[in-house]
C-alpha cells in the first residue's frame, strides 16, 4: 500500500510530512488518501450477509440530532437495476454487480409527530436538507468501509437525472427522495487517482481566503492535464474543440446546459415545502 504521505502530496501537489503528534499511518487512511473511483468490476455479486454488515457499518456514521433520517435501498432485482440503470444513461451502471440507493428520509420524523401527537413545526428546508446531508454521509461510510475490504465504488448523481422512475421503481413514498445511488463490486482495474485543487485553495484557517483563486486553478489545470485528461471533450459542437482540455474547462462546459432542472419540482411533488 502506497505510503500516506506520498499519496497525500501527489494528489495535492503538496509537501505535507508527519505531524508533530506521533500518529500510525494506519490503514484506514492509507487507503482513503489513495482512493479512487471504480466503474469497472469482476462480474460476482456480493453476498446480501457482505452488503448488510457494510449498510450497518455505514449507518454507524452520525446522523444529525440522531435523527437517523436516511436509508438504503439495495437494489438486488436484475430488472429494476436494468430499469434504473437505463434511466441514468451511462454505460457502465448495468455491470455493477450491485446497485445501491442512498436516500434521505422525512417520513419518519412526520410517523413519530403523529404518533407522539405533537405538531411537526419544521416543515422548511431543513426538512429536506438534514436527510439529504445525512444520507451522503452514509453513503461515504459505506464507500470508506467497502474500500478498506478492497471493494470498488462510484456514486451516481444519475439516479436523480429522472427521479420519478427511480422513486417509482424503488417504491419510494412522499417525503423519502432519493440522493445518490452507488455502484459497487470487486475491481477489475486499479483505475487512477484523480488529482485534487491544491489545499491552499480548499482548506482555510479562521478566515476564507480565495484572492489567489484564479493562478490557482490555472496551475492545478496545467498540473492536471499533465498528468490526466479527459479523453472527451463536451458540447464540441457548441464550443469547438480546445488543444488542452483542461478541468476548469471541462467544468464549465458541463455546466452550460441544464442538469437535473427538474429534481427541485420532484421534490417539491415529494412533500417538501422547501420554504
Ligand atoms: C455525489 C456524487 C455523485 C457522483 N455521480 C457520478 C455519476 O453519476 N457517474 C459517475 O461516473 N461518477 C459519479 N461520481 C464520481 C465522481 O465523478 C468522482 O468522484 C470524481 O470524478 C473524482 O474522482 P475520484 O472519485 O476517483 O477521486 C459522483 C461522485 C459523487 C460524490
Amino acid at each position: 500500500m502506497q505510503k500516506l504521505f506520498d499519496a497525500l502530496n501527489h494528489r495535492f501537489d503538496a509537501d505535507l510530512g508527519p505531524p508533530a503528534e506521533t500518529i500510525d499511518e494506519t490503514a484506514t487512511l492509507k487507503s482513503m488518501a489513495a482512493r479512487r473511483s471504480h466503474r469497472r468490476f469482476k462480474p460476482e455479486q456480493l453476498s446480501i450477509e457482505l452488503l448488510q454488515m457494510l449498510c450497518a457499518t455505514a449507518l454507524s456514521a452520525p446522523s444529525k440530532s440522531d435523527l437517523q433520517a436516511r436509508d438504503i435501498v439495495i437494489v438486488r432485482d436484475k430488472a429494476k437495476h436494468a430499469r434504473l440503470a437505463e434511466m441514468v444513461g451511462q454505460e457502465w451502471i448495468p455491470s455493477a454487480p450491485e446497485l445501491l440507493v442512498f436516500c434521505g428520509n422525512n417520513k419518519r420524523q412526520r410517523q413519530i409527530h403523529e404518533w407522539r401527537q405533537k405538531p411537526f413545526e419544521n416543515d422548511h428546508l431543513d426538512a429536506f436538507f438534514n436527510p439529504a446531508v445525512d444520507a451522503g454521509i452514509a453513503m461515504q461510510a459505506f464507500m470508506t468501509a467497502a474500500e478498506s475490504i478492497g471493494l470498488g465504488c462510484c456514486p451516481i448523481s444519475g439516479i436523480r437525472n429522472n427521479c420519478d422512475v427511480a422513486s417509482e421503481v424503488l417504491e419510494l413514498p412522499e417525503h423519502v427522495f432519493p440522493v445518490v445511488g452507488l455502484g459497487v463490486g470487486w475491481p477489475v482495474a486499479s483505475g487512477h487517482v484523480s488529482v485534487r485543487l491544491p489545499l491552499e485553495a480548499t482548506v482555510h484557517v479562521d478566515t476564507f481566503k480565495d484572492d489567489a483563486i484564479a493562478e490557482q486553478v490555472e496551475a492545478y489545470d496545467n498540473r492536471r492535464y499533465a498528468i490526466h485528461h479527459a479523453a472527451n471533450q463536451r458540447q464540441v459542437e457548441r464550443f469547438g474543440e480546445v488543444a488542452k482540455y483542461t478541468w476548469s474547462e471541462d467544468k464549465a462546459r458541463q455546466y452550460a446546459s441544464p442538469e437535473r432542472a427538474d429534481f427541485g419540482a420532484f421534490v417539491k411533488s415529494k412533500g417538501f415545502l422547501l420554504k
